[in-house]
């Protein structure tokens, strides 16, 4: 393990205004999106499509790493550059989605644990190869109001992220370690605090347990927040507030960066939340985002597949790169989402 390495690609992840772009869509996922605005998902297509995000100018400045899934890694920009190469040349660091997605958890209904440990040590070894430089492995907690989710489905979910995280430090790969508290349901936001606290103390626990160095590895979590069905939404400032007290709590201050995913809230949700955070700082750690849907959504409906729409689509990008860089320094306004 080189200690070095680990902490400094961790630490450039999250530099600065940086943060990181989730772009690791599953097939099944990608397809779902490309349905919405009636694009068929090829292999050619999700190329195309992706090399649209990794080229699009300026991203660098708030954009320090993007997380590939194994098709990806392996594909290359029309004039052949792989997109790791592509990314590394612009000073993104290439990441990679290594999980083999979240599996019913047998005799405990209604609770997952994420597969893909069985191999991953050689898979790790091939994407270094690749040019990855950092890894990341979802787990998914489903909560409901009283009996989701079960301890064992947080303990058994904790100890594959400490297993994945292991094996990826072992290979000088920095892992993402994201337990995912699901924002689906009508629980309010104190059920979802007192799950993500459960989760995070688990989660880290079995870290320790596994001699995984906090100083090189990042965590991404869930905000606090209310259940999408829930009557009662809270407001931005609420949402800051119990993820900052949850986090304080739980993540150790050895951790470089929390990198949150956007699970479903809007884009400017995602945006206004991060912002709030940064302007109740200094934190022990950065707190930064790592968007899948909080950074393409708007991306997706302004290309609709369409090549002369290309660069209505990467100016959508770019500036919702450049928004959540300014909620990374607590200087996004909600005001700023009605400029162009
Ligand atoms: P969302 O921001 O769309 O939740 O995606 C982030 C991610 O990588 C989930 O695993």
């Amino acid at each position: 393990m080189n200690i070095d390495e680990l902490q400094l690609v961790a630490r450039s992840l999250v530099a600065g205004q940086k943060g990181i772009l989730a772009a690791d869509e599953s097939a099944p996922t990608i397809k779902q999106r490309f349905d919405a605005v009636r694009v068929d998902s090829t292999e050619e297509s999700r190329r195309r499509y992706r090399e649209l995000l990794f080229t699009t100018q300026g991203i660098e400045a708030s954009i320090g790493g993007v997380i590939l899934q194994d098709e990806t890694l392996r594909q290359a920009s029309a004039d052949g550059t792989p997109f790791a190469t592509l990314l590394a040349q612009r000073g993104i660091h290439p990441g990679i989605k290594v999980d083999e997605g979240a599996k019913a958890l047998a005799l405990f209904p209604g609770n997952k644990v994420t597969a893909g440990l069985d191999g991953l040590r050689e898979r790790l070894a091939d994407y270094k190869q690749l040019g990855a430089r950092f890894a990341k492995w979802r787990a998914v907690i489903d909560i409901d109001e009283r009996a989701i989710p079960h301890r064992y489905a947080i303990a058994a979910n904790a100890h594959a992220l400490a297993r994945y995280a292991a094996l990826c430090q072992e290979a000088d790969i920095v892992p993402i370690v994201e337990p995912e508290v699901l924002m689906d349901g009508a629980h309010g936001i104190a059920r979802c605090e007192a799950v993500t606290s459960q989760v995070l103390e688990a989660v880290f626990a079995e870290l320790d347990a596994h001699r995984v160095l906090f100083e090189g590895m990042l965590l991404k979590p869930n905000m606090v927040i209310a259940g999408m069905q829930c009557a009662q939404q809270a407001s931005v400032r609420e949402v800051a507030e119990a993820t900052l007290r949850c986090l304080q709590r739980y993540v150790p201050a050895a951790v470089p960066g929390i990198v949150f995913l956007s699970g479903g809230q809007s884009a400017a949700d995602a945006t206004d939340h991060l912002n709030e955070m940064n302007t109740m700082g200094p934190h022990p750690w950065q707190v930064s985002f790592s968007y899948g849907r909080a950074l393409q959504a708007p991306v997706l409906a302004a290309w609709q597949g369409q090549e002369n729409n290309a660069a209505a689509a990467q100016r959508a990008f770019a500036r919702r790169c450049r928004l959540n860089g300014l909620a990374r320094a607590g200087k996004y306004a909600r005001t700023l989402e009605s400029l162009a």
